[in-house]
């Protein structure tokens, strides 16, 4: 019994910190990846009180999340986050796909209304996300795991169709494909996770539409491989390039960082941009986790060692 106390006090504390505007932001944010780690119902309620901030970029991470949980309780206000016309398109987009990630069939109808919506990246991703619903039981379950343990909004092509790099990243490329199989490409090339599967999946930067620029620089956030860091820095460089995959391309480069993604992230911490600023300043957290993380491997080597 006290233990459970003890629990409830500390998710309501980690909540608080999510809640807190005088917070530095980066904080907010390892506050709520707490939260998906910690799941169950009490983190959701405090996730969820997050979406009356007014941070996009802040929002749309909490939705992520509330997809990445695939907790059904999650699904009522993820509805209400994809109906509300006045949110910013980036956030009803992590809505639609969460629902997705979660994948109750009840969020169909829903789905299918918004593949009509006039925002092109809402209506695209409710294309993705009923089209993903599609999928057998049993496709998911043998398909969907990956190396990078993430719910995709695709999954990927089975092995059996194709044979080289080269083939898929052609798919990935056609401008013609149907979205979906483009995505399949993509998760494809992901999964073999390498540099050369890398750099194909780069060339995705420079086609197609923001929604699908904005996934390939979240999976090459993934990958964190540098021979993208290039291709990435050109497209954060953009400004004419829509926000939510600048703001993608920042945080790939905070997956990286490697001092050249540190030096770039901080030209851009005054971005005229919010999502972008904002962005660059949680990317900048992420590379000093990621550094850390190296720095006590580095450090437990050296004790093995000595
Ligand atoms: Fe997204
Ligand atoms: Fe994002």
């Amino acid at each position: 019994m006290e233990n459970v106390k003890e629990n409830v006090t500390i998710i309501e504390n980690i909540g608080k910190i999510l809640l807190d505007v005088e917070r530095p932001l980066k904080e907010r944010f390892r506050a709520l990846f707490t939260l998906r780690n910690i799941g169950g119902e009490l983190a959701i309620r405090c996730i969820e009180k997050c979406f009356s901030d007014s941070s996009a970029l802040l929002k749309h991470e909490c939705a992520y999340c509330l997809g990445q949980m695939q907790d059904p309780q999650a699904v009522p206000k993820l509805e209400s986050v994809l109906e509300d016309l006045s949110e910013e398109p980036i956030v009803r987009h992590e809505a639609a796909e969460a629902l997705a990630a979660i994948g109750q069939n009840a969020s169909l109808p829903l789905l299918r209304k918004y593949i009509n919506d006039p925002c092109v990246e809402v209506s695209e991703t409710c294309q993705l996300a009923v089209r993903k619903m599609e999928e057998s039981d049993t496709e998911v379950s043998t398909r969907s795991k990956n190396p990078f343990q993430s719910v995709d909004p695709a999954l990927p092509l089975p092995k059996a169709s194709y044979d080289s790099i080269d083939q898929l990243e052609k798919i990935l490329l056609d401008d013609s494909q149907p979205l979906y199989g483009r995505y399949q490409a993509m998760f494809s090339l992901r999964n073999i996770n390498s540099k050369e599967s890398a750099v194909a999946l780069a060339k995705g930067l420079s086609c197609g539409s923001a929604l699908f620029k904005h996934e390939v620089a979240y999976v090459l956030g993934q990958m964190q491989n540098d021979a993208t860091v290039k291709q990435l820095a050109e497209v954060l460089f953009d400004e004419t390039q829509h926000e939510m995959v600048r703001h993608e391309c920042a945080e790939a480069l905070g997956a990286i960082a490697t001092e050249e993604c540190m030096n770039i992230l901080n030209c851009y911490l005054k971005d005229e941009k919010r999502v972008v600023r904002e962005s660059c300043e949680v990317a900048l957290d992420m590379c000093d986790y990621e550094n850390s993380k190296e720095f006590q491997y580095a450090d437990s080597l050296i004790k093995a060692m000595s």
